[in-house]
């Protein structure tokens, strides 16, 4: 079965054609991060006038690198949300049309299942259960992975999203967007000192919080810039860093031990941290616990992965409606819709 997926929540618009929910024949993805680098950060309105442009000769890229044509095409995939709502609406709308027009049928994927979805893709032997921690620019959470469709949210973000917390040093720094990547690199020369907080809420909580660590790190710098110290821009993105790391570890191995699971795995756009990653590689080594993360394009935004999903969701007969609307609620507990 081939499936035809579109994404458009944020600032990436893409299309991808993708076999049995796990081969990719096309993944093609038009960033706009050049232009929202200009004002700081994602701007809405601008966002949706960029999807426009680029959706329909990101379909046709689609299709071309793929070798196929429209006939060749089983369903059609889309993000339904969360997102920006004039976002969504540019790819909703065209995957809405391309299904009337090539009389296919259509499925709405949440957005975060998709980013669960990355890993079929880039791993053609992983299978449930797994816990899944799924951290991007706009959410946070640990999922216990079941099955395809069917998994528990343990815990999630009762403030900023990781993603989030990492584009919003990064500006405070004065470094660039997205901050992800710029912190990554910069903190590999730095040195990293316990300064800042590692929030870990209740003893048995699953929950993150990372507004208090952003305001921590905003603090430091006032603080050190009014007693004239430099500051070591590195160390900075060093000692954050690991602030975030050792929460996401600490609870990730707990969720792990507590549900007998031997299996994370990592998606969304912050997977593609470096020093996550070898985090959880050395903390794994020489045990039995297997690790995966998708390669760098498919932890952020693609079509490819909003293919798999829909795929998926198609095979237990759910989400078929042409008249899908955005969602833009969290993800429920129960239910990726
Ligand atoms: O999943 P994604 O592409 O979009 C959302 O669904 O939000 O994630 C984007 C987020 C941004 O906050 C970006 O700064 C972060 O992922 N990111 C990273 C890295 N690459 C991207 N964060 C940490 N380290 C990275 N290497
Ligand atoms: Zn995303």
């Amino acid at each position: 079965m081939r499936v035809l997926g579109i994404e458009s929540s944020c600032d990436e618009t893409s299309a991808a054609i993708v076999e049995d929910g796990r081969k990719i024949l096309s993944n093609v993805i038009s960033t706009q991060i050049d232009t929202h680098k200009l004002y700081g950060g994602v701007v809405p309105e601008i966002a949706s006038r960029k999807h426009v442009e680029a959706v329909n000769p990101v379909i046709d890229q689609a299709f071309q690198e793929a070798g196929l044509s429209f006939d060749d095409i089983d369903l059609v995939g889309v993000t339904r949300g969360p997102g920006l709502i004039g976002a969504l609406l540019v790819g909703l709308s065209a995957a809405k049309a391309f299904a009337l027009a090539a009389n296919k049928p259509i499925v709405g994927v949440n957005h975060m299942h998709g980013h669960v979805c990355a890993n079929y893709l880039a791993h053609p032997d992983l299978k449930a259960p797994f816990i899944s921690l799924v951290i991007s620019g706009g959410h946070t959470y640990l999922l216990e992975v079941k099955d395809y469709l069917d998994f528990e949210v343990v815990g999630q973000t009762r403030d900023d999203a990781v993603g989030e917390a990492f584009d919003k040093v990064a500006r405070a720094l004065g470094i660039g967007y997205p901050g992800g990547p710029i912190v990554d690199k910069l903190a590999k020369k730095g040195k990293s000192r316990e300064i800042f907080p590692r929030v870990m809420l209740e003893k048995d909580s699953y929950d993150f919080s990372f507004s208090g660590l952003k305001t921590a790190v905003m603090n430091y710098l006032n603080q050190e810039k009014q007693k004239g110290h430099t500051i070591v821009v590195e160390d900075i993105c060093a000692s954050f860093q690991d602030a975030v790391i050792d929460v996401l570890v600490e609870k990730s191995l707990r969720l792990l031990k507590a549900k007998g699971l031997k299996t994370l795995v990592l998606s969304g756009g912050v997977a593609a941290n470096s020093a996550l990653r070898s985090r959880f590689n050395q903390v794994f080594a020489g045990s039995d616990y297997k690790l995966y993360y998708p390669p760098n394009v498919l932890c952020t935004d693609n079509g490819a992965m909003i293919a798999s999903a829909a795929y998926y969701t198609y095979q237990k007969g759910q989400g078929q409606s042409l008249y899908a609307d955005p969602n833009l609620g969290i993800l429920s507990t129960k239910t990726f819709d």
